[in-house]
């Protein structure tokens, strides 16, 4: 694939719509002796969703705020739009819109009004203002409350307001940063529908971070998965689903648990066993076929057992396999250093 930093060949539009929507090469970023991103590599193609999936202190926000020109790489190259981060931002600010995690809309002034003053920013025409106002407004759903004072909206409402913000110039390329972290269910199928609508509808190219598992299953084409700075593994969600080319069959038991997991590994057809305080989860090729084995061994054991579940993989289970850990205990132990870090401070 032509690459956009080295197509010296091509150039202004024709050079924008050969580059893929975003790219990175080898991208990092270091804060002290922290490197934050360390050393991506990644491809977006125009008009797709994209998901990058991973705990607290992945690198997510720090990744999206360098192809938003909002921070410098220290090292590697990143373009969206075909337009590098580095040496042409303008053009690509004028091309991208960004909904951060930490941007908290707050105020006096009615969310009309901000949306208002987002696109003089952009320097669109009143008529034109008017007009981008009527489609976000429409789109992100915020009703009435438009009028209101921002200060009185709730969590969910102030997202969507950012999003409609982050829309206002008609961007070809949305970075959306979390946009669903902390809020309630409603508001989280709210925030799904508008991102899938802005995709098929508007064709708009989607760069999303989340910590979750089923945002990133629901929403994303592609989902990357981060950890540690570090792209671990990347495809479809069904691909990834399936690279695991395994059922699991889950036990939740209560007695003895080394008995119980004992059984377990003698059944021919377990190819592994996770063992997980007093849930039991058994890996096999063919999980229909074993169940009722793992049902017998685990009575024979002695365990009482409170459920048996056989599912497929979900990307909890991607990202056990390609870190070593599930997706919450990471969020647990990012929760954890965080506060030893903050611990620390408080005693510097
Ligand atoms: N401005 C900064 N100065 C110093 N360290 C930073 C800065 N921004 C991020 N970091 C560190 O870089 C790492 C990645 O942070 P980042 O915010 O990119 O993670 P994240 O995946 O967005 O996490 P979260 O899900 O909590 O938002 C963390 O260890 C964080 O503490
Ligand atoms: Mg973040």
């Amino acid at each position: 694939m032509p690459l956009a930093f080295d197509n010296g060949q091509v150039h202004g539009d024709e050079r924008r719509y050969m580059a893929a929507a975003i790219e990175a090469h080898d991208l990092r970023r270091v804060f002290g002796d922290n490197e934050a991103v360390a050393g991506v590599d990644l491809a977006v193609k125009s008009g797709e969703i994209y998901g990058f999936l991973g705990p607290n202190g992945a690198g997510k926000s720090t990744m999206v705020k360098m192809l938003c020109t909002l921070l410098s790489p220290t090292s590697g190259r990143a373009s969206v739009g075909g337009y590098d981060v580095a040496t042409q931002a303008g053009d690509i600010r004028l091309r991208i819109g960004v909904a951060l995690q930490d941007s908290s809309i707050d105020g006096k002034q009615s969310g009309r009004e901000m949306l208002h003053l987002q696109g003089e920013l952009y320097g669109l025409s009143k008529p034109d203002i008017a007009q981008r106002m009527d489609d976000v407004i429409g789109l992100v759903d915020i009703g009435a409350a438009i009028d209101d004072r921002v200060e009185s909206y709730s969590g969910g409402m102030k997202r969507r307001l950012d999003l409609a913000m982050a829309l206002i110039h008609k961007p070809q390329i949305l970075f959306l940063d979390e946009p669903t972290t902390g809020l309630d269910p409603a508001s989280r199928t709210a925030v799904w529908n508008e991102v899938r609508k802005l995709n098929s509808e508007e064709g708009m190219t989607i760069f999303l971070t989340t910590q979750y598992l089923e945002e990133a299953d629901e929403l994303a084409d592609r989902v990357g998965i981060i950890a540690g700075g570090k792209l671990e593994v990347e495809g479809t969600p069904v691909a990834l689903k399936q690279a695991i080319g395994k059922d699991l069959i889950v036990a939740e038991v209560d007695g003895d648990i080394a008995a119980a997991s004992h059984q377990l590994r003698g059944i021919v057809g377990v190819d592994d066993l996770d063992v997980r305080k007093n849930e039991l989860t058994v890996s096999t090729a063919n999980g229909a076929a074993v169940i009722a084995d793992v049902a017998v061994a685990l009575k024979s054991s002695g365990a009482t057992v409170r459920s048996l579940t056989l599912r497929t993989p979900t990307l909890d289970d991607v990202f056990l396999q390609v870190t070593g850990a599930h997706l919450a205990e990471s969020h647990a132990v990012a929760a954890d250093e965080s506060a030893n870090a903050e611990q620390k401070g408080a005693t510097r």
